[in-house]
């Protein structure tokens, strides 16, 4: 009987890869302590029948050739999947996993953590308090916006997005508009939401959470025509993709207060940011760490897995 064999890209928590040696697969780990490069990818995974892959890794046709024709899954440990040629996958019959679920309520509490963060300048404040700045109690020392009645725009109201409305709708008593490409009735239901357009929820929210996927019509969905929809009291909170944002258009919109603040957990360009962004104290800015709890980051080694374990059992 053939032995599959499986190629993961980075160390990933434990469970996924017990999972896919008690099948008696072959499975190989890259042992360098940094994400492999294409070439290194397309070296060592060769032969392999399936490839579990970082979000960083970017896996196009000649990846996917270099591997070989034998090559039937490429498992990503991410909910999101730009960094994978869907297209050519599918003209390969190579089957694409994801790791949707397991991930919502971190993610979703990474953007409950970043609204806060950056509403209430908890951040700057700590900065201030660690430097030794702080004298005693003032009136106005880093005076915040309260969110309650405030209005939170979840532009993108797919699983995260929903859970991060229903989290600041219920525990905090914001109203909640969204856009998605249709009206869901249970947002609706359980938020009291209303649906809106693009511009009208940039126009009217107080806080802007970003929530839809990176694809070629959401490239740069957020540039200096929708900053400047926004109001000056209002916050931008990207927990999505970075390119989402043109992040040059951000900074200019922070620096000159077109917006009151930002909260970043994922960069245009990562791991590179645009290097204004690290000089404003109106920004919080986070390492795409919005999935990184010990529980969704096990579950999603699982679930990667799993999806590997499927395909090669002609599921
Ligand atoms: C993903 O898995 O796509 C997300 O970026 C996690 O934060």
């Amino acid at each position: 009987m053939k032995t599959f064999r499986v190629f993961v890209t980075r160390k990933i928590p434990g469970q996924g890869i017990a999972m896919l040696k008690q099948r008696g697969y072959d499975v190989e780990v890259w042992s360098g302590n940094k994400s492999p490069s294409q070439k290194d990818i397309m070296q060592k995974a060769t032969g392999a029948d399936a490839l579990l892959c970082l979000l960083t890794d970017k896996i196009d046709g000649e990846v996917m050739d270099a591997i070989g024709p034998q090559l039937k899954v490429i498992s990503n440990y991410a909910v999101g999947l730009d960094n994978i040629a869907l297209d050519e996958a599918k003209k390969r019959n190579i089957i694409v996993g994801n790791t949707p679920d397991v991930l919502t309520e971190a993610v979703a509490g990474h953007a409950v953590a970043l609204i806060l963060a950056i509403a209430r300048r908890i951040v700057e404040a700590d900065a201030f308090t660690r430097a030794g700045k702080y004298k005693g109690w003032e009136p106005e020392l880093f005076l915040g916006a309260e969110l309650q009645e405030k209005t939170l725009g979840i532009l993108g109201c797919g699983r995260i997005g929903f859970e991060v409305a229903k989290k600041m709708f219920l525990a905090f008593g914001m109203r909640i508009l969204y856009y998605d490409k249709n009206p869901r009735a249970e947002v609706e239901k359980a938020c009291n939401a209303k649906y809106a357009s693009i511009e009208e929820l940039l126009q009217q929210s107080d806080v802007v959470s970003i929530h839809v996927p990176l694809l070629p019509e959401t490239r740069h969905l957020i540039g200096e025509q929708q900053l400047k929809m926004m109001k000056p009291t209002s916050y931008l909170i990207n927990t999505a993709r970075g390119p989402v944002v043109n992040e040059k258009a951000l900074l200019t919109a922070l620096e000159q207060k077109w917006i009151a603040g930002a909260a970043l957990d994922v960069f245009e360009n990562e791991p590179a940011i645009t290097s204004g962004l690290r000089r404003i104290s109106n920004v919080v800015l986070t390492p795409h760490i919005a999935s990184a709890t010990f529980e969704a980051r096990s579950k999603m080694s699982e679930l990667a897995a799993k999806n590997i374990i499927d395909v090669l059992l002609g599921k």
